[in-house]
């Protein structure tokens, strides 16, 4: 099942913080999604991690405090299997080496299940939609609040 962008304006909404993170060292991957147009940072998940496998809007932390928004798929990749699940974050307007840096993720909203799809095309195809789905849940603008415009933070 997948929502569309009200539903999950909604559920994010809803859900409010606090987020589930997953952090760690940024690995290598087979470099595939970069050749499909997507490159990921590849984070090891570890073996207790109760998040639901899919895909999800993120924010990214990095070792020096920057946050970027994302999208990213976490679970064992059915298309092209892998055996260990990880989190794939493509890290949206940025082209900087993550390899070896620390990076705490928090999934922001839950976008869909991961699945097998029957091409790399059509992989490639649905991860152009995640994306445009997360960036349109980045954007939303923040609820009323009842704060002097002076105290008003945009959070990422
Ligand atoms: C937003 C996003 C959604 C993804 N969704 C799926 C999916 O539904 N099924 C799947 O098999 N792989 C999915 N992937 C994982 C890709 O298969 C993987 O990133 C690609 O094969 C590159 O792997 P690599 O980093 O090892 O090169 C997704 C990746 C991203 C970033």
């Amino acid at each position: 099942m997948q929502f569309g962008a009200t539903e999950t304006l909604r559920r994010v909404r809803a859900l409010g913080l606090p987020r589930t993170v997953v952090q760690g060292f940024v690995e290598h991957g087979r470099k595939l999604g970069r050749t499909l147009g997507f490159p990921t940072a590849n984070i090891r998940v570890p073996p207790g991690c109760q998040a639901s496998r899919g895909v999800y809007a993120t924010v990214s932390e990095l070792a020096d405090g920057r946050r970027v928004a994302g999208v990213a798929s976490l679970g064992l990749n059915p298309t092209v299997p892998i055996l260990e699940p990880r989190l794939e974050v493509w890290l949206f307007d940025f082209d900087e080496d993550l390899y070896g840096q620390f990076v705490r993720t928090e999934l922001v909203a839950y976008l869909r299940p991961e699945r097998a799809f029957e091409s790399l095309d059509a992989l490639k195809a649905q991860v152009v939609k995640d994306a445009e789905l997360s960036r349109l849940i980045h954007r939303a603008p923040d609820p009323p609040s009842c704060l002097e415009p002076a105290q008003r933070t945009r959070r990422l």
